[in-house]
C-alpha cells in the first residue's frame, strides 16, 4: 500500500519546545519513529506562527528541523523532515515571508494557512486571493474546522478554482459510521476537494501520528483511485514543487 516515495505528512508539530507540540527531543524522536512506522517518508514540520513572532523563531525552526532531519536519516536515508509553518491568517503575510518571519512548506510556493474557526468567508476569500496573486499556493489547514467552509461546497470550489488547496487532519477521518464530519470529509475526498492529509500530531498520547491507520481506513471505504490521488499523486507533485 505504501507508494514508492512513502507518505507525506504536510502538517505536524514534531519540533521540540517551540509550540504546543513536542516538549523535548525524547518526545520528538518517538514521534519521528512513529511517523516512520506509519509509512511517512517526508514530514513537514509546521510549528504555529502567530503575528508578532519574529525572525529569530524561524532561524530556530530551521536549526531544529536540521537536527530532526538527521534523526530521521538515521532511521532511513530516504526519510526527511523539512521546515514549514502553520500560519495563522492575518494581513501582510507576503511581506512577512519576504522578511523571513514566515516559512513556506519546504521552501516551495506552498503555504499552510490556519483560520480561526469562526473567520468570515469574505475575509478568507480576500486573504487567500491575495496570497495566490503573490504567487503562493495556500493550503487551508484542517479545513474541517473552518465553519465558513466545511458545510459550503460552493465556497470550497471557489477557493480551489482560485488556486487554493485543502488539508484535512487524519484524526477527523477516524470517526465511526455515524460521525457526520467523517462522512462529509469522505465525500469531499471522493469529489477531489481534499488535496492533502496531515497528522497535525502534537505528541504521542492524545494527538499521535496516525497516517497509515487513516489511509488504510480510507482505502477500505473509498474508491481506490480517489485515495491514490490524495496520497500519491498530490504529494508527488508537492515534493517536486509542481502545481497540482
Ligand atoms: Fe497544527
Amino acid at each position: 500500500m505504501i507508494g514508492k516515495i512513502g507518505y507525506l505528512d504536510l502538517h505536524s508539530h514534531i519540533l521540540p519546545g517551540i509550540d504546543d507540540g513536542s516538549v523535548d527531543w525524547d518526545m520528538s524522536a518517538r514521534m519521528i519513529q512513529a511517523e516512520y512506522r506509519q509509512g511517512v517518508r517526508t514530514i513537514v514540520a509546521t510549528p504555529h506562527n502567530y503575528q508578532g513572532k519574529g525572525q529569530q523563531d524561524n532561524e530556530r525552526v530551521r536549526e531544529l528541523c536540521k537536527k530532526a532531519d538527521i534523526l530521521a536519516g538515521k532511521i532511513d536515508r530516504s526519510f526527511h523532515v523539512i521546515p514549514g509553518n502553520e500560519v495563522l491568517y492575518r494581513e501582510g503575510i507576503p511581506r512577512e515571508i519576504e522578511e523571513g518571519h514566515i516559512l513556506t512548506l519546504g521552501d516551495s510556493p506552498y503555504l499552510l494557512i490556519e483560520f480561526i474557526p469562526n473567520e468570515g468567508y469574505r475575509r478568507i476569500r480576500q486573504g487567500l486571493r491575495e496570497l495566490v496573486e503573490y504567487g503562493f499556493c495556500p493550503v487551508v489547514a484542517h479545513m474541517e474546522r473552518v465553519g465558513a467552509l466545511f458545510g459550503q461546497e460552493e465556497r470550497i470550489d471557489e477557493l480551489i478554482d482560485m488556486g487554493c488547496y485543502m488539508q484535512v487532519n487524519c484524526h477527523s477521518l477516524m470517526g465511526g459510521l455515524f460521525d457526520r464530519r467523517t462522512a462529509r470529509l469522505k465525500k469531499f475526498i471522493e469529489s477531489g476537494r481534499i488535496h492533502f492529509l496531515g497528522s497535525d500530531c502534537h505528541n504521542m498520547t492524545e494527538r499521535p501520528p496516525i497516517m497509515l491507520d487513516c489511509i488504510r481506513k480510507l482505502y477500505k471505504k473509498l474508491p481506490k483511485e480517489c485515495v491514490d490521488r490524495l496520497v500519491n499523486d498530490n504529494q508527488e507533485q508537492f515534493l517536486q514543487k509542481k502545481y497540482i
